[in-house]
């Protein structure tokens, strides 16, 4: 039958702000990331409503325009970011396809921009002739980090990305967003479980429960008067490092 995974969810980001979704795993956040850009499973479907992205409804473009805006206007990092890098050619080749084939770059142009994409993620461009496999998991996710961010995009939607990242290197990943956003003006949509990215990271704050958005605002306004019992757990399970136990 039916199940609405994402029902009634309405929000608008400015361009050049950061918004964080967050909810109980489950509660529809992948689901609605991929309805915006159009890349629901099979058997998902978007029964109503609309997406603006610059004046353009997305859910009414046809497939081969929204295949000329993604990766070049808006790009999604994937929750399984980890495993969307082709398994059977090196990384680069990854690179060089997206900024050959959209970005319209020759392939010395396009080696270049691949190398300080990386060097921008903090990998070591050696590694770009490596394949998928030798890389470890937060190394693909920064890879995938940098395709996304490979021909400038206006809008970045990232799905969990910095989970299977140490708390330093994801540092450096979300200082790279923030510094993207700051310069060129990038907007994101930013999923996470961690509101310490989420304060860090967002200008606004979504919390999404069984498929709708039951709190949104700006981030310090959410957290510190949250009024749904989801928010407030969030917020209470974050510790405060100054204070000491029993006080
Ligand atoms: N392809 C699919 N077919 C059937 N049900 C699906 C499919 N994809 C997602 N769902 C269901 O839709 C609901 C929302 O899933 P979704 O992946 O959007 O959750 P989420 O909020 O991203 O969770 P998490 O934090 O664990 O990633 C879940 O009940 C899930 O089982
Ligand atoms: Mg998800």
């Amino acid at each position: 039958g039916i199940s609405k995974a994402v029902d009634g969810v309405s929000f608008t980001v400015d361009q050049g702000r950061s918004i964080g979704l967050v909810g109980e795993s489950g509660c529809g956040k992948s689901t609605l990331v991929k309805g915006i850009i159009r890349v629901l499973a099979g058997n998902g479907i978007i029964a109503g409503g609309s997406v603006r992205f610059e004046g353009n409804d997305l859910t009414q473009m046809t497939e081969s325009s929204i295949r000329n805006i993604r990766w070049k206007d808006l790009s999604l990092i994937p929750q399984a970011a980890m495993d969307s890098l082709n398994p059977v050619y090196p990384v680069i080749d990854s690179f060089l396809e997206i900024l050959m084939l959209k970005g319209k770059l020759n392939r010395a142009e396009a080696t270049k921009r691949a190398h300080e994409l990386f060097t921008m993620v903090g990998l070591d461009t050696k590694r770009l002739r490596y394949y998928p496999h030798e890389f470890s998991g937060g190394m693909k996710q920064r890879a995938m980090i940098a395709l996304a961010l490979a021909l400038n995009p206006k809008l970045i939607i990232a799905d969990e990305p910095v989970t299977a990242l140490d708390v330093i290197v994801q540092n450096q990943v979300l200082r790279v967003l923030k510094n993207l956003k700051k310069e060129l003006g990038l907007t994101l949509v930013m999923i996470t479980h961690d509101i310490s990215v989420v304060a860090e990271t967002c200008d606004d704050v979504a919390v999404m429960y069984a498929g709708k958005i039951v709190e949104i605002g700006p981030v310090s306004r959410v957290l510190k008067n949250s009024t749904h019992p989801y928010t407030m757990g969030l917020a209470n399970a974050f510790p405060n490092l100054k204070k000491t136990e029993g006080t």
